[in-house]
């Protein structure tokens, strides 16, 4: 079943597919208004969520489907205790798609293999969030038209940013880039993706001022200190106003510099950025419904042979597909010790170790 976990289960090849749709969506949207009509989207969000959820939901209604969702996580059985994989298995009972967002690393994975139905990953903890990047790169399509030759600054909470951490897994295999990595000490990027910059062989330095960063850039995604990561309150409150963008700084940019966030903005950009025509964080949002709606026409019409396959009014399947990517995996070796990952609290989920690093949430195992 091709489900969307990570950024990489999209080639290049099909991201520029997605893109394609997307712009044809913005031209044609008639040509969409009946795509999906009689399916089902599941829309699960166990942490909080304006423009995700509203995108998907927005983006199902605009393929004339339809939606189902809890209107509140707490008011889901996760909350009394069950588990992912028995949730995956229910939820694929009433929906053609899930799209679920959950505050554990890795938590997507586990709904992949136990649904029977495609799922998307709306954001696992402060790992991942795949869709946020097709956003970003339609939005990177719209303005620079090419993924290729770009300096990107990312800037703020680069440790638990996870829309980071997919915009750097999906820009590393494009040519000539380069990152610049703007952060406090505290909040640097996690070593699982720094490696995964240096396998692909992508030039990146880690500084931590603004200013001297903002005149290189083609590109500055900023991104909020992540409040609901952080263990320490006074952590947060000592790191929350580490940058604030103003109209001033601005003017150390390149006249041509893409200004992204993936919002919500709490104080890194100020209010007055927005009138600057470089600014493109809303047009951002509005990229991602057309690129959910892209995504979800993708998945269902590839799982449609495979959905049909199981037997109807039958509950006995389930998708094996999601296996430990890597030649080293070891199973039940070591435990995960991240207290944010799902293996912290799903029920008999093996530990599954990949070159010494936790498959779910890719931190160091030992
Ligand atoms: C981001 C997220 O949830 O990771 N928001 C979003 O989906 N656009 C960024 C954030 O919350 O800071």
């Amino acid at each position: 079943m091709k489900s969307i976990v990570d950024v990489t289960d999209l080639t290049i090849q099909e991201l520029d597919e997605v893109v394609d749709t997307a712009m044809d969506i913005i031209k044609n949207p008639e040509k969409y208004a009946h795509a999906c009509e009689g399916k089902v989207l599941a829309s699960m969000f166990f942490e909080a969520s304006t423009r995700t959820r509203l995108s998907f939901e927005a983006a199902m209604h605009e393929l004339g489907g339809s939606v189902i969702s809890m209107p509140d996580a707490g008011l889901a059985s996760t909350s009394k205790g069950e588990s992912i994989a028995d949730t995956a298995k229910i939820v694929s009972c009433y929906a053609d798609i899930i799209v679920m967002r959950h505050p554990l690393a890795g938590s997507a994975y586990v709904l992949a293999k136990n649904a029977s139905v495609p799922i998307i990953n709306a954001g696992d903890g402060g790992h991942c969030h795949p869709t946020q990047t097709t956003a970003d790169l339609l939005t990177i399509y719209r303005t620079k038209v090419s993924f290729d030759n770009l300096t990107i600054g990312l800037c703020g909470d680069l440790l638990n940013g996870r829309t980071v951490h997919s915009l750097i897994n999906a820009m590393c295999r494009y040519k000539n880039g380069k990152f610049v990595l703007i952060s406090p000490d505290e909040l640097k990027l996690p070593d699982y993706v720094k490696e995964t910059i240096d396998k692909a062989g992508i030039p990146y330095e880690e500084v931590s001022s603004l200013e001297e960063a903002m005149p290189k850039l083609d590109i500055l995604y900023m991104t909020r200190i992540q409040r609901e990561r952080f263990l320490d309150p006074t952590e947060y409150d000592r790191l929350k106003d580490s940058y604030c963008l103003t109209e001033e700084k601005m003017k150390l940019a390149k006249p041509d510099m893409v200004l992204m966030h993936p919002l919500p903005r709490v104080n890194e950009i100020s209010v007055k950025v927005d009138a600057d025509p470089r600014a493109y964080y809303f047009d951002q949002a509005l990229n991602g419904k057309y690129m959910r709606m892209a995504l979800i026409l993708k998945l269902l019409k590839e799982n449609e042979e495979e959905v049909k396959s199981i037997p109807h009014g039958s509950t006995k399947h389930f998708n094996p597909d999601y296996v430990p990517k890597g030649v080293d995996a070891k199973v039940n070796v070591h435990k995960c010790t991240n207290p944010k990952c799902i293996t912290q609290t799903e029920q008999e989920l093996d530990q599954i170790e990949v070159n010494g690093r936790c498959f779910y949430c890719e931190q160091d195992i030992k």
